[in-house]
């Protein structure tokens, strides 16, 4: 008789995780300000996702919720852009990335390891070089106005903020 090993779960992966589901994008923005309400100096959020899923949507309500009156346009050509509000806003896209050791050379760890905000899209392309602790937001396209988001913590801090995303209503 075969004996068949249960496999033993990563003690690095948080199993906690949340789902939430946003039928507008007005709804992903209002997700995205109650996230920046919470955030705090040096906090890291990392977008997954395919093209037009969200990821710029939800940044813009992070803005908003750190009181930054600048819309959070999608950094088409730049990789790094800088919002100040209550905090500093980090907005990172790496789309252009293709190879792990561009994003290396970008030398982003003054924003990483800084007293701001990180919102990086597509990070994906460069999780292996993205900071260990973060609240991993992986969105799905589940129909032209329906996303789903699932929030995976990575470290005390970030199951923190799950908790108190747990309380979350996309009605106001
Ligand atoms: N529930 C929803 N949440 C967010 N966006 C939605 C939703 N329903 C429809 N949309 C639409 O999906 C698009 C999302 O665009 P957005 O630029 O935020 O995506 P993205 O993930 O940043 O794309 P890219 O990969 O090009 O950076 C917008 O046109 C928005 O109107
Ligand atoms: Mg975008």
């Amino acid at each position: 008789m075969k004996l068949i090993q249960p496999l033993n779960p990563s003690p690095q992966i948080d199993v906690d995780s949340l789902e939430l589901i946003s039928h507008s994008p007005e709804q992903t923005q209002r997700l995205g300000v109650r996230i920046g309400e919470l955030a705090l100096p040096g906090d890291i959020f990392l977008l997954t996702g395919g093209l037009g899923t969200g990821k710029t949507c939800l940044t813009q309500g992070i803005a908003w919720g750190l009181n930054i009156e600048e819309y959070a346009f999608s950094p088409s050509f730049v990789i790094v852009r800088e919002l100040y509000g209550r905090l500093p806003l980090y907005h990172i896209d790496l789309y252009r990335l293709d190879h792990i050791e561009e994003i290396e050379e970008l030398g982003l760890d003054d924003y990483l390891y800084g007293n701001g905000v990180c919102v990086v899209e597509w990070a994906e392309k460069g999780l292996s070089v993205l900071p260990r602790e973060h609240l991993l937001i992986q969105i799905s396209y589940l129909s032209d106005t329906e996303r789903s988001f699932q929030l995976k913590p990575s470290g005390k801090h970030y199951l923190e903020i799950l908790a108190q995303l747990k309380t979350f209503s996309f009605k106001s």
